[in-house]
């Protein structure tokens, strides 16, 4: 397709904005079940963070599927343009200068995969939030596994849809074994040499 887009040369670079607020971008990259807890997590990394000075921002299913993807649903295709679209949102936040944190439970590795290709492999930090289908099931703290399983929700992961594990995670979280302050301190101890001032 012909397309007549000429890109606007921007006078404030990335670089600029970096300088500014003198940290090195990153996508923080929270992956796992519902309920495995990566929300919570991301959270706290991000709080945690912010107290320490750094410009972060924190996507999370609360503020993109009831925003900008409200129009997405649940099917292998509706997750892969999720994902995409805030692939592309995380990097104009990048672009701004910001450490960006993420928590959805991109389910698929090809797309995770993509999403590194696409903000640079060096500033990904892909985090996998392990936790046995059977405790979130157990845990169903939104009732969705029930739902589920009475098949009143459809496509719902590691139910009736797949969750593709992270091979090489930078950070490998054991929710289900690990107290909060532990996970959150291995989140940040991968993280803190690769972000500083
Ligand atoms: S993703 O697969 O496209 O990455 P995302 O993280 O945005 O999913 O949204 C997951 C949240 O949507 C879950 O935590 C859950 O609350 C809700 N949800 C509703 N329907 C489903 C479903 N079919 N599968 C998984 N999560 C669902």
């Amino acid at each position: 397709m012909e397309n007549h887009i000429h890109p606007t040369v921007f006078k404030v670079s990335s670089e600029q904005r970096k300088g500014r607020l003198k940290q090195s971008p990153k996508l923080i990259w929270f992956t796992g079940l519902s309920g495995s807890g990566k929300s919570t997590l991301a959270n706290a990394v991000e709080a945690q963070l912010f107290e320490e000075g750094y410009m972060t921002y924190l996507l999370d299913g609360d503020n993109i599927r009831t925003g900008l993807n409200k129009d997405l649903g649940f099917s292998d295709e509706d997750r892969v343009e999720n994902i995409r679209r805030i692939t592309e949102v995380a990097k104009l936040m990048m672009d701004a200068g910001l450490l960006v944190v993420s928590a959805f439970i991109s389910p698929f590795r090809e797309e995770r995969e993509m999403i590194a290709k696409l903000v640079g492999e060096e500033n990904f930090l892909e985090v996998f939030v392990d936790c046995p289908i059977e405790v979130c099931e157990q845990r169903d703290v939104k009732g969705l596994y029930a739902k589920a399983r009475k098949g009143i929700i459809k496509n719902f992961t590691g139910i009736d849809s797949p969750y593709e594990k992270p091979l090489h995670p930078a950070v490998h979280i054991h929710s289900d074994q690990e107290e909060l302050t532990k996970s959150i301190q291995k989140v940040i101890q991968t993280i803190s040499a690769t972000i500083s001032h």
